[in-house]
C-alpha cells in the first residue's frame, strides 16, 4: 500500500512553514501585470498560491482546440520567483462553447428552471457529458503538468456544490434512481423506510420515482432525505473522478478540494468527503453579527475535526469585504490578521485569500483582495504584508496537531438536513445555531471545545454535546451508550434522538433513541410561538421547543425546571448517572443567561475545568497545537479592552505580552 501525501510537495529540504497566498487569475490581466504581482507576492511574503480555478475556457477556447502556453509561463514565472502552484483542474465553470454544443448539461431546478451559462457552476453532478469533457481536461493538465517543479498541489474543480448541489434534472433523476437501488436493494425496502403507505406514495418500481421536485404540498421527508444524501455524494462522485485522473499521472502529488463549512452552507456531508481528499481545505467568509467571530472558530474546529485533527489548508478568506452579501461590510484595522490567525489557531497550515488581485471587472470586481483597486500603495496590502510577517513567525507551529480538547461538540450533516424539514412541529428550529450556542457559552467559560463530526472516536472526550442530534440510527445510539457507560458525559438537547436513518420515528415516547438512557420520557413537543419565552428556574428562559418531560428512572436529577405557573412547570433539565459517565438532557432552545448556568453545572458534573487563568476566561478563546516545534497557546482576544497574559507562561512568539483588543497571542510553553 502506498502512502498518501499530507501535505504540499515541496522539494526536499524545504522546512515547513505555515503558508500564504490566493487564487491567481492572471488572465484577468495583461502579461506586464503578472511580472508586477510576482514581485508583489515575494514581498508580501507569498508562497503558494492556486492557479487556473476558472480558467477552462482559455484553456480549451474550443472543443477541439488547447492553449496552455499561457499557463506554462505563468507556471515558469511563479516558479522562478519561488511560488508553489495549487494547480485547479479548471473545471469549475463550463465554457459557453460547451453549453452551447450541449445544453444538457446545465442543472434543473426544483422548479424545472434551467440554469443557464454566463455565471458559473452550471453543470449537473451527474451528467455524463460533463463528466466526460471534465474529466479530458483534466487529464489534459495532469499529462502536462505532471513534472512542473511549481506544482505543489491539486485543486479539484473549486468549492464542489456551491451553486449546484440540488439539480432535479432527468441525469439526476436517473442516478438517483441507481442510488436508491444500491442503497435499498428492492423497491419494497425504499416504500417501507420513507412510509409510502402514507398519501398513496407506493412505488411499484424504481423507475417511478423522482428526486423531490415541485409537488403539490409537502414531498415525502424519506425521499427528501435521501435526495440530500444522494445530492452530496454526486458531487462527491465528481470529486474521486477527478481525483483518479490526477492520482494515475502524479501518485506523490496530494490532491484537495476547497471545502465551504461555514455559515448555513449545508449541502456536502463533508464527514463523507474528507477521507476521500489527500489535505482537507476550506473556505470560509464573515457573516457578519453579533457572534461572527464565534462562528469562525465554529468552523474552523470543524475543519480541525475532517481533519482529524491535523493540519489543514484555509484555501480562501477575504482580505476584507465580500461582494455577495446585502451590505458588504470591510473589515476594520486588524479583523484580517485576527481571522487569518484564527484559522492558524484551529489547525490551517496555510492562510490564503480569495484572490490576490481584486478584479477589475466582471461579478467579483468589488469583492476585496490582497491587491486591491487602489495598488500596493494601500493600507490593505501594507496589511498583507505585515501579516506575511506575522506568519514568518509562527513557522514553528507548522505541521502541529491540536490538542484534543476535554469537550466535543458532534456536529452531524444528516440531522441539520433532516431536523429543519417541511412539516415538521416548528419550522423555527436552527441546527447550526443550537450547536454555535453551545460553542459560545463554551468560550464564554473559557472551556476548550473541538467540533468533530458524529462518526469521531469520542473516547478522548470528558463531555459530549449533541445538540439537536435527530437523526439516531441504532449503531450511534449504541456507541453513545458505550460512551456514556465508560465514563463519558453526554448532553443532548430536544428533538434529538427522534428518527432512525431512514427518518421513521423511534416509537414509545420521545426521545426513542435515548430514552432509557436518558431516562426520560416526553409525550407530546411544545414548540413556542415566536416571542413567547419560558423562564427557566435557573436563570434566563427558553424559546422555540419546551416539552413537558416526565423522569421515568429513579436516578435522574432535575438541574432545572420550567417556571411559568400555569404553562409548565416540570423538568427542563435533566442528569442521570448512567455506568461511569451520565446522560443529560436540555428540553429546551436556552438564551444566554439560561444556557450559562446549565452548562457551568454539567462541566462541573463532568469534571471539566478552564485551562486559563481566571482573569481570562470568557474573554478570550484559547486554542492548542503541539508538535515538533513546541506546545502552543493561542489566545484570541473577544474583549474591547487590552488583556493582560499574566498567568500565561511561555515564550510569547507574538502579541504578547499584553494582547490588544480584538487580537491574537501565541505562546510557546
Ligand atoms: C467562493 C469562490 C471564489 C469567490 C469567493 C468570493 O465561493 O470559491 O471563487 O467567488 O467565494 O467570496
Amino acid at each position: 500500500m502506498t502512502t498518501r501525501p499530507t501535505w504540499l510537495r515541496t522539494p526536499a529540504g524545504t522546512p515547513r512553514r505555515i503558508s500564504f497566498g490566493a487564487d491567481y487569475n492572471p488572465e484577468q490581466w495583461p502579461r506586464d501585470v503578472w511580472t508586477e504581482d510576482v514581485r508583489l507576492m515575494q514581498e508580501a511574503g507569498v508562497d503558494v498560491v492556486s492557479v487556473g480555478i476558472f480558467s477552462w475556457a482559455h484553456l480549451q477556447p474550443a472543443a477541439d482546440r488547447w492553449t496552455f502556453g499561457w499557463l506554462d509561463d505563468v507556471l515558469d514565472l511563479l516558479h522562478d520567483g519561488g511560488i508553489g502552484v495549487d494547480l485547479a483542474t479548471a473545471t469549475a465553470s463550463p465554457p459557453p462553447w460547451l453549453t452551447t454544443a450541449h445544453p444538457e448539461v446545465l442543472p434543473v431546478t426544483r422548479d424545472g428552471a434551467v440554469l443557464t451559462q454566463g455565471a458559473r457552476q452550471h453543470w449537473r453532478p451527474t451528467s455524463p457529458v460533463f463528466r466526460r469533457y471534465a474529466l479530458a481536461l483534466t487529464e489534459k493538465l495532469a499529462q502536462r503538468y505532471a513534472d512542473h517543479p511549481a506544482l505543489v498541489a491539486w485543486h479539484v474543480n473549486n468549492e464542489l456544490g456551491c451553486h449546484n448541489v440540488h439539480d432535479y434534472s432527468d441525469d439526476a433523476a436517473a442516478a438517483f434512481r441507481a442510488w436508491l437501488a444500491r442503497r435499498y436493494g428492492d423497491v419494497e425496502a425504499l416504500n417501507h423506510a420513507w412510509g409510502t403507505a402514507f398519501w398513496s406514495q407506493r412505488y411499484g418500481s424504481f423507475d417511478e420515482v423522482l428526486p423531490p421536485r415541485r409537488a403539490a404540498s409537502h414531498p415525502n421527508p424519506g425521499q427528501q432525505l435521501d435526495f440530500a444524501r444522494f445530492s452530496s455524494d454526486a458531487l462527491r462522485d465528481h470529486l474521486v473522478a477527478e481525483r483518479e485522473v490526477l492520482r494515475r499521472h502524479t501518485p506523490d502529488v496530494p490532491v484537495t478540494t476547497n471545502f465551504m463549512v461555514m455559515g448555513e452552507t449545508r449541502g456536502m456531508d463533508y464527514a463523507s468527503w474528507a477521507s476521500e481528499v489527500d489535505l482537507v481545505a476550506n473556505d470560509h467568509y464573515v457573516h457578519p453579527g453579533p457572534q461572527a467571530r464565534d462562528e469562525l472558530s465554529f468552523s474552523a474546529s470543524l475543519t480541525g475535526g475532517l481533519a482529524g485533527g491535523l493540519p489543514w489548508f484555509l484555501m480562501e478568506h477575504s482580505t476584507s469585504a465580500v461582494n455577495w452579501q446585502p451590505v458588504n461590510v470591510a473589515k476594520r484595522p486588524g479583523e484580517m490578521a485576527r481571522d487569518s490567525l484564527a484559522h492558524v489557531a484551529h489547525g490551517a497550515d496555510a492562510v490564503c485569500f480569495f484572490q490576490w488581485r481584486q478584479s477589475s471587472a466582471g461579478a467579483e470586481k468589488y469583492h476585496s483582495g490582497m491587491v486591491p483597486h487602489a495598488g500596493s500603495r494601500s493600507r490593505l496590502f501594507r496589511d498583507v504584508v505585515s501579516l506575511g510577517r506575522d506568519l514568518r513567525a509562527l513557522d514553528a507551529v507548522a505541521g502541529s496537531h491540536r490538542v484534543t480538547a476535554p469537550v466535543a461538540i458532534l456536529f452531524d450533516w444528516e440531522s441539520w438536513w433532516a431536523s429543519e424539514l417541511d412539516s415538521h412541529p416548528t419550522d423555527r428550529l436552527r441546527y447550526r445555531a443550537e450547536a454555535l450556542d453551545w460553542w459560545t457559552a463554551l468560550v464564554d467559560a473559557g472551556v476548550r471545545a473541538d467540533v468533530v463530526p458524529a462518526g469521531a472516536d469520542l473516547s478522548p472526550y470528558a463531555m459530549v454535546l449533541a445538540p439537536v442530534l435527530h437523526v439516531v440510527p441504532q449503531r450511534l445510539a449504541d456507541r453513545l451508550d458505550a460512551y456514556v457507560r465508560g465514563g463519558g458525559h453526554l448532553v443532548t438537547t430536544y428533538f434529538s434522538g427522534i428518527v432512525d436513518d431512514a427518518e421513521r420515528v423511534w416509537l414509545g415516547g420521545y426521545p426513542g433513541a435515548f430514552r432509557d438512557l436518558l431516562g426520560i420520557r416526553v409525550e407530546e413537543f411544545g414548540p413556542l410561538p415566536d416571542g413567547e419565552t419560558l423562564p427557566i428556574s435557573t436563570g434566563g428562559s427558553g424559546s422555540v421547543w419546551s416539552e413537558p418531560v416526565d423522569v421515568i428512572a429513579a436516578d435522574v436529577e432535575v438541574l432545572a425546571r420550567y417556571a411559568a405557573p400555569g404553562v409548565l412547570e416540570g423538568p427542563a433539565v435533566t442528569w442521570r448517572p448512567v455506568g461511569r459517565g451520565s446522560a443529560a438532557y436540555v428540553s429546551t432552545r436556552l438564551d444566554a443567561a439560561g444556557r450559562g448556568p446549565v452548562l457551568a453545572g454539567l462541566l462541573e458534573r463532568a469534571g471539566v475545568v478552564s485551562e486559563l487563568p481566571e482573569h481570562l476566561r470568557g474573554c478570550v478563546e484559547l486554542t492548542r497545537r503541539r508538535g515538533d516545534g513546541g506546545d502552543f497557546w493561542f489566545l484570541l482576544s473577544r474583549s474591547g479592552e487590552t488583556l493582560d497574559l499574566g498567568g500565561v507562561e511561555g515564550t510569547v512568539l507574538l502579541g504578547g505580552p499584553d494582547l490588544a483588543a480584538g487580537g491574537v497571542a501565541v505562546v510557546r510553553r
